[in-house]
């Protein structure tokens, strides 16, 4: 089956840039994220996955967001530093109450950062923490020294501090932080942030736990008692489907669980304008970052795993939730500003899944790298006219799409296809006389296919041929359940 759509793209109106930082990452002590993910043991000796950190630095990975998520708000920081036999094992209580040997710790998750060339955003624990211990975990990153915690890093093999900027002033508080009310929260977060003095010119980004979803409550209240000293808000907010006692498997599903997914992840825009709407009567200047610090599809676990690991599979549909989620983060870049998704290595809608030595890249990390162009690019507006999909009553718009222009006068469009089964036959105006196009395509067979240990490269990025149509103009047939990225010139 065909049908037809046009997507204009408009020079913006404003000079929003579409921060690389809506690229971000997360990457919690949480299942095998960390151990026997990124943080891989060889030999008896633990040691950092190259080629996880090579597939990381191709897509760009701007910042990491660490230890948690829940684990944060347990977490002691200074059992993770120091010669290696003499950090304690401890019980990661939050999550499967697996033995935590602190062997990946701030020095580690420092050197992950470094070699990506991204940036930190460390969690502080607020929910069982004190102010003092967060306060020298800052000291301990950022002071040139002489004093104790720059005397303690550099005993430790660290001269230099690492000028860590983003810190997050706890997770989730109104939950596994802490189960606190929000005006609680925002007198502790006033009396946390107070502590992270600026260290010789150095300031830090300070960042609120957020609500999760639709808790509007939670950011009116924290907002209107903490405004003054929030750098940025961290909104937490997954895609599944069914409910959090019963939700959807990654694969194998039924159509009617398509478009409950994908429905449900063009709900993004509507929740992020409701939040927008209330941070604007707080901060009209926008200050103030939104950041979406936690978000992406969630699933049942894979079959034979443990339950409290997170571990699914990532098909097709899982990178068409993200393309339709990046494209509305990149439309609301004049506030949100940051966002992470959950998790990079083997958690949630991960970017890589690992077996021992192997590994592998999903199709969401495919998405991540159809996006590049967009890091820190003007956003440009698109109007797109497109046929609805509908199945079931539910109907939601088969065409999403973002656009950007880069500073060598390049425009870059990303678009996906909704509609499982029906090609568009597309046409593209761009706002000035690009004539040379270029363009990746992902796309599958099924609903559900996906790249596996046996198949690693059965979802994967091709080339994808777009005919010049007159002056700035475009077309091609869009496939269904794809995902394309274009560049104009
Ligand atoms: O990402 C998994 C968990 O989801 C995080 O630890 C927590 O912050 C959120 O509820």
């Amino acid at each position: 089956m065909k049908s037809s759509a046009r997507i204009l793209v408009h020079e913006s109106r404003g000079d929003e840039v579409i921060s690389r930082h809506l690229y971000g990452h997360f990457a919690e002590h949480l299942g095998r994220g960390i151990y026997d993910g990124i943080w891989f043991r060889r030999d008896g000796k633990w040691e950092l996955r190259e080629d996880i950190v090579e597939a990381l630095r191709r897509i760009r990975v701007p910042n990491i967001r660490w230890p948690g998520g829940c684990f944060a708000d347990g977490y002691d920081w200074k059992d993770g530093v120091g010669p290696l036999d003499s950090r304690p094992a401890i019980v990661n209580s939050i999550w499967a109450g697996v033995t935590e040997d602190n062997s990946f710790g701030t020095h580690e998750f420092m050197d992950l950062v470094e070699r990506l060339g991204a940036e930190a955003v460390i969690v502080g624990n607020v929910g069982s923490g004190t102010v003092r211990e967060m306060a020298e975990w800052w000291r301990y990153m950022n002071h040139p020294g002489p004093g104790p915690m720059a005397d303690l890093r550099k005993s430790n093999g660290r001269e230099k501090p690492w000028n860590v900027r983003f810190w997050g002033v706890g997770n989730e508080n109104w939950g596994c932080g802490g189960n606190m009310r929000p005006a609680y929260y925002a007198d502790l977060y006033k009396r946390f942030a107070s502590f992270l003095h600026p260290i010789d010119g150095h300031w830090p980004f300070r960042i609120a736990a957020g609500p999760a979803g639709d808790n509007y409550d939670w950011m009116e209240v924290v907002l209107r008692e903490a405004a003054k000293q929030i750098d940025g808000i961290d909104l937490h907010h997954y895609t599944l489907v069914g409910n959090w006692s019963k939700k959807g498997a990654a694969t194998g599903f039924p159509e009617s669980e398509w478009m409950e997914l994908l429905g449900k992840a063009y709900d993004l825009d509507g929740l992020l304008r409701h939040h927008i709407a209330i941070m604007d009567r707080y901060d009209p200047e926008k200050r103030i970052w939104l950041i979406l610090g936690e978000w992406g599809t969630w699933h049942e676990v894979e079959a034979g795993t443990h339950r409290g690991f997170l571990h699914q599979q990532n098909t097709l549909r899982d990178a068409i939730a993200a393309s339709i989620s990046l494209n509305i983060l990149n439309c609301h870049a004049g506030r949100v500003k940051m966002a992470n998704i959950a998790q990079t290595v083997n958690v949630l809608q991960a970017m890589v899944l690992t077996r021992g030595e192997e590994m592998l890249l999903t199709p969401t990390y495919h998405v991540f790298d159809l996006y590049t162009p967009h890091h820190d690019a003007r956003l440009m507006s698109t109007s797109v006219r497109a046929p609805s999909y509908t199945l079931d009553g539910q109907t939601i718009p088969s065409v999403s799409a973002s656009a950007s222009k880069a500073d060598d006068g390049s425009f870059h469009l990303t678009l996906c296809n909704v509609h499982p089964h029906v090609s568009i036959d597309t046409s593209v105006e761009f706002p000035s006389e690009v004539s040379d196009y270029t363009a990746r395509i992902l796309t599958g067979p099924e609903m559900d296919s996906r790249n596996t240990f046996e198949d690693p490269d059965a979802v994967r990025l091709e080339e994808f041929s777009i005919e010049a149509a007159g002056t700035g103009s475009a077309t091609f047939l869009l496939p269904a359940r794809s995902v394309v990225a274009i560049t104009a010139r």
